[in-house]
């Protein structure tokens, strides 16, 4: 491993603390009778104890821009200053903040008057982003918005997430603002921040045609393969964006984000095979197919740990140091949970042997949490919780993941 490898777990605020402020709140139901979901707002010294105990160096976690700007003219200074708590505390503990600026969720007003397909929403996440970046000290790692992509095609093209749009037109210009946002974000983080690591989280998946001899289904997986994992990293290789949707004309759009990334987060889980199917939206159906014989998670995901070694070697292409900002299983069987660490990590150190650059690795993630699209039910947590009493346990996933950073921090 080299030397400074950023051994980490990752978390977002939204999942862990709710909001009463945020899109999501409204968004789904479940969170109304769970509203503080971990109650980790109020929990968080205890939590953030776990990580001295897992011995991790790096922790990766978001600010919840809601509970900042509750409204639209309203700066809530006790939120900031809470999450300035969490870095001094990290900071104490010789572990190195990561921190997610966007990480899904928004204050409501802003959603409600300047969604993402607004131009206008540039210079309202702008004044957020100089808001916090001038305030918070003491942090060296940024990511400026996690999954962009996954915002998009939940947000703008599935529906199932907020604003809960299906307009593939309405996507590709909420895509453009959210990178144009990155762009500009990274500047202000230089001009504010010497020595900033400016970074996005990008979620990229193994994926394969489910019939192989079926050249409509091989198409759709390049089609897919171009526009989900490759688009965003050739843009910033070269400053241009292409957008292509099956059985539709590709888009072409300059955007001033050519070299404007010092390190790439990449987020791993699955792979995804995709079928040709007439009936579905664009003609794609997506499957989970235990291929590997390593049985599918509790989201139903394949396990895919060779994936992870195949979406690196794409990102390596922006010759940037990676870091993998997530990578995660959702079981309640902890051995399941320990073997896919190992075949994760296994799969790092090909890359690494293979001369990629990876910086670090995130295990998603510290605590179970609520999850976007299946609430409660998720375990992703080296620490369970009880989603009633909000006792925290320890899981033997967690022993297993401490022995194996000691190890390699050691060597
Ligand atoms: C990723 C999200 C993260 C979490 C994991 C399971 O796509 O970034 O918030 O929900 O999936």
């Amino acid at each position: 491993m080299p030397d400074r490898f950023l051994w980490g777990v990752a978390t977002s605020a939204f999942q862990l603390e709710g909001s009463p402020n945020a899109d999501w709140t409204a968004w789904d139901e479940r969170l109304r009778s769970k509203p503080n979901v971990t109650n980790h707002y109020s929990l968080y010294k205890k939590d953030l104890k776990f990580l001295k105990e897992l011995g991790v160096n790096a922790y990766r976690f978001s600010l919840e821009w809601s509970r900042i700007q509750p409204e639209e003219d309203q700066w809530d200074t006790e939120a900031v200053r809470h999450y300035q708590d969490i870095v001094d505390i990290l900071h104490g503990e010789g572990i190195e903040p990561m921190l997610t600026l966007h990480h899904f969720t928004h204050p409501r007003w802003f959603l409600e008057k300047y969604p993402w397909h607004e131009d206008r929403s540039v210079k309202k996440f702008l004044v957020y982003v100089e808001k916090v970046v001038s305030t918070l000290r003491g942090v060296r790692y940024w990511i400026t918005i996690n999954e962009p992509y996954v915002l998009l095609l939940g947000g703008y093209l599935d529906g199932c997430m907020p604003p809960g749009l299906r307009e593939p037109a309405s996507a590709v210009k909420a895509l453009k603002n959210m990178l144009l946002c990155h762009g500009e974000a990274y500047d202000i983080l230089h001009s504010l921040n010497q020595g900033a690591e400016v970074g996005v989280a990008h979620n990229m998946a193994a994926i394969a045609p489910c019939r192989f001899w079926h050249p409509l289904d091989r198409a759709l997986s390049r089609i897919a393969m171009f526009f989900y994992n490759h688009s965003l990293i050739d843009a910033f290789l070269n400053g241009t964006l292409r957008v292509r949707f099956p059985f539709k004309k590709a888009i072409e759009m300059e955007i001033p984000v050519k070299g404007k990334v010092d390190f790439m987060g990449v987020n791993y889980y699955t792979r995804i095979h995709l079928r040709f199917n007439p009936f579905r939206k664009m003609g794609v159906e997506l499957r989970h197919q235990d291929e590997d014989g390593h049985g599918l998670t509790d989201t139903g995901w394949e396990v895919h740990p060779t994936g992870l070694e195949r979406v690196l070697r794409y990102a390596s292409k922006l010759k940037v140091p990676i870091i993998i900002t997530e990578n995660g299983i959702a079981t309640r069987d902890d051995q399941k949970k320990i073997k896919f660490i190992k075949a994760h990590v296994d799969a790092l150190e090909r890359c690494l042997e293979n001369g990629i650059d990876v910086r670090g690795y995130f295990y998603w993630s510290l605590i179970d949490h609520y999850e976007w699209l299946r609430g409660f039910d998720t375990r992703f947590g080296l620490y369970t919780v009880d989603f009633t009493t909000f006792e925290r346990k320890r899981t033997s996933a967690a022993t297993y993941y401490s022995y194996l950073i000691n190890k390699n921090l050691k060597s």
